[in-house]
């Protein structure tokens, strides 16, 4: 098999040339079908990237040689795919598709089990609070989800998250509630995880009498909990075949079920299994997991762009970007392949924030600021939701409008010769015309959501979780381990240790200075 190296190299050398997007548009009359693909609510407008056929077929033609079916068949068949933790990876399973029969088994028994839980605490009306514990895979995406829920659910109970270990985390989770109506719901694949630890903890305190009874554990370690002090009963288990970053899911999620009730986390689970039913059978020229992590390898290791924004134009999907930071960066930020070898560019910075606020700050940057990538600025998904969820028709047009014009606005640019010509004999014509022009051709997804439904929540997270899959099988690296985040926590535990001890031990001159303002 050809090296990545050179299979990427050939990537880079395809997309040396010059692409015309909005050319495009002009050449092809049918490119709008041939780079619009829909999943049920779901639907990806790739038109507007600077991407012809021959550079789809190049794509395709990576993705083969990078043996990507066959990758495929391996991850849902349950095969031990996080080589470097020897584990399988199995998220598909908790939607329904793929694993052992075991496997099936014990997801199926699992998830009456929350359901039943999350049923009793709703009709029991004991509880009127959850503080969902846990950081990482264990907070991003039941933040996510909750706010997104929001659009279209009810929320029985009131839902707060404390995930850092800074106290002002843990004090606004608790502001304002009666220990006596609150259920801690703490939640860590690993119970080992400091802030996790330490905010379970600080919440104990503050529930006092309520301590042992107002408490459960969300965990893939059981032990680890009933060593915190939870008690069996209490514990809902998953497996370490679902990542933490992978694992919504699973009883990861029970805050949800709790907070908006099993049936609507069910068509949460249901939307996410029809785009694994999707990625799973669909060849890889019609499918959009796969179209979409190689519009990014075109723009990554062809175009040479760095960062990748995401820009959710829906209030109620404002942390999409930070969930698919650790999504993406934590999954394929890495630069050793699963042999060990040196890779070529992996994973970009993934950055963003809601629309229109990105429009009052870096915009200026995205239209025309400079990059390392072939055509400047960064490519951008756009992400938009059809249906008015909050009865303001007006707001939402405005909303919409917005959207569409920013993606038309990057690929459109607007010369410098159209500036001049608009400025007519203004004496400073030449200082300003370069100013107030924009280079234009900056390529960007449009995914739109036809509402959003819980269902078409699980589309959308379940696209970008395959994307990443994808992506890794061609980057060559281990998309399910993360040793990068563990150098940094265990200096954390020694200085940790060593500032409680009030010394600053043996560390560069910079680090015992800093320890010691802050033990001084
Ligand atoms: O530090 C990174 C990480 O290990 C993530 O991968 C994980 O989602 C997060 O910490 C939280 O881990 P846990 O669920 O084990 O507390």
């Amino acid at each position: 098999m050809t090296d990545r190296h050179t299979l990427l190299s050939s990537i880079a050398s395809e997309a040396d040339r010059d692409i015309s997007i909005a050319s495009l548009f002009e050449a092809e009359t049918d490119r709008l079908s041939r780079f619009v693909m829909r999943e049920g609510p779901l639907r990806a407008d790739f038109s507007k990237q600077a991407l012809d056929d021959a550079a789809l077929a190049a794509l395709l033609d990576l993705a083969a040689k990078c043996d990507l079916e066959e990758w495929r068949a391996k991850l849902f068949s349950g095969e031990r795919v996080n080589t470097s933790e020897d584990r399988a990876v199995l998220h598909m399973a908790l939607r329904g598709v793929g694993g052992t029969a075991e496997n099936k088994a014990e997801v199926a028994a699992m998830r009456q089990r929350l359901a039943d839980y999350a049923d009793a605490i709703r009709s029991e009306g004991k509880f009127k609070n959850i503080i969902h514990i846990g950081i990482g895979g264990s907070d991003l995406g039941p933040r996510l989800v909750a706010d997104a829920f929001e659009a279209s659910a009810d929320q029985a109970l009131t839902l707060r998250f404390a995930e850092n270990v800074d106290g002002a985390s843990v004090n606004d989770a608790v502001k304002g509630l009666n220990p006596a109506e609150t259920l801690a719901v703490v939640v860590s694949k690993s119970f080992g995880t400091q802030e996790t630890k330490m905010n379970g903890e600080s919440v104990r305190d503050w529930l006092g009498e309520f301590g042992s009874s107002n408490m459960i554990a969300v965990t893939a370690n059981r032990d680890g909990a009933e060593a915190f002090g939870i008690s069996g009963e209490n514990i809902f288990d998953f497996w370490d075949w679902v990542g933490g970053r992978y694992s919504v899911w699973s009883a990861v999620g029970l805050s949800l079920q709790i907070a908006y009730g099993p049936d609507v986390f069910a068509d949460f689970l249901d939307g996410a299994r029809a785009m694994d039913l999707h990625f799973r059978d669909q060849p890889l020229q019609e499918n959009l997991p796969v179209m979409m992590a190689l519009v990014g390898i075109w723009n990554r290791n062809g175009l040479g762009y760095g960062s990748q924004a995401v820009i959710p134009y829906a209030r109620r999907l404002r942390k999409f970007s930070a969930f698919l930071q650790q999504l993406e960066m934590e999954s394929n930020g890495k630069s050793a392949t699963r042999a060990g070898k040196a890779t070529t560019l992996t994973c970009p910075v993934i950055w963003g924030d809601e629309g229109t606020n990105g429009q009052h700050a870096f915009f200026q940057w995205l239209h025309q600021g400079p990059s390392e990538g072939r055509y400047g600025g960064a490519p951008v998904d756009f992400v938009a939701v059809l249906k008015d969820h909050e009865d303001r028709p007006a707001h939402h047009t405005a909303l919409l409008a917005n959207c569409f014009a920013q993606s038309e606005a990057l690929m459109l640019g607007k010369s410098e010769d159209v500036v001049r010509a608009e400025m007519g004999g203004h004496a400073d014509v030449d200082a300003l015309a370069p100013q107030k022009s924009f280079p234009g051709n900056r390529p960007s997804t449009t995914l739109t959501l036809d509402a959003l439904s819980p269902n078409a929540l699980g589309h959308l997270i379940a696209l970008y979780e395959h994307k990443t899959f994808v992506q890794g099988v061609i980057w060559d690296v281990n998309s399910f381990d993360q040793w990068g985040v563990q150098l940094g926590k265990v200096l954390a535990t020694t200085i940790l240790d060593e500032m409680d001890a009030g010394q600053s031990g043996i560390h560069d001159a910079s680090t015992t200075a800093l320890m010691q303002l802050a033990i001084s």
